[in-house]
């Protein structure tokens, strides 16, 4: 009888611990994020009290100005997250507007660890795909055009990229008031301190020549 007690509470507590698929559900109407350097967090930011909630708190001015391309890879994202607009605290939500330089601006393949992603292009054109989980390894990629949609799932490596002449512009909403980033090649070559090149010169099949060259690119240490 114990023991299957012991079964029955190890399933309901590995059930309940599954991972919901966007931030939980919000027990107010809204809770505007307050104190942004404070100690206590309730799985998200503190709420100010609503009585001096304002209309301020709900907006954000600037979507409509491009971000520079001009470095980097020739991708700029402005993300709106809880960080840049208080009201999003606990709603499970941001938005994002990413520009891309013309011949090949990439914004390179990385993980939103907290939101699934929809993306629209606005201007140009891009180049989008995301890679599904093992075994399988799956890409699946579309080349969008104004006006087109794409969505890539919670935690799936993707990237876009615009090949096109011209500057592209997109717009995304995540399932997230803060999505979070991995981006792959920075956070294996990248890390700080970084991994032992003996572990990513056996994981990548290189040597380490070229592994500690990777490393020296996308050093973060300095
Ligand atoms: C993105 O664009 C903004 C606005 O032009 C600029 O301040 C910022 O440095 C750019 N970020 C990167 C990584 O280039």
């Amino acid at each position: 009888m114990a023991t299957y007690a012991l079964v029955l509470f190890t399933f309901l507590a590995l059930v309940s611990s599954q991972a919901s698929a966007s931030d939980p559900s919000p027990l107010q109407d809204f809770c505007v994020a307050y104190d942004m350097k404070s100690d206590v967090f309730v799985n998200g930011l503190v709420c100010k009290n609503p009585k001096y909630v304002k209309p301020e708190d709900f907006f954000f001015s600037g979507l409509d100005k491009a971000g520079d391309t001009s470095m980097n890879l020739g991708s700029n994202v402005t993300l709106v997250n809880v960080d840049r607009l208080a009201g999003l605290n606990t709603l499970g939500i941001s938005l994002a507007r990413i520009d891309f330089a013309p011949k090949n601006g990439l914004n390179p393949p990385h993980i939103h660890p907290r939101a699934t992603e929809v993306l629209t292009v606005m201007e140009g054109t891009l180049y989008v795909g995301f890679v599904t989980s093992a075994p399988e390894f799956k890409l699946f990629s579309k080349v969008l055009n104004k006006g087109d949609v794409f969505v890539f799932p919670q935690g799936l490596i993707h990237f876009q990229f615009n090949f096109g002449a011209v500057p592209a512009v997109a717009f995304a909403g995540l399932s997230s008031q803060n999505p979070g980033l991995v981006t792959v090649a920075n956070a294996v070559f990248g890390s700080n301190p970084p991994i032992s090149d003996d572990v990513l010169a056996k994981a990548f099949q290189l040597d380490k020549k070229t592994v500690d060259w990777l490393q020296a690119q996308f050093s973060n240490s300095n």
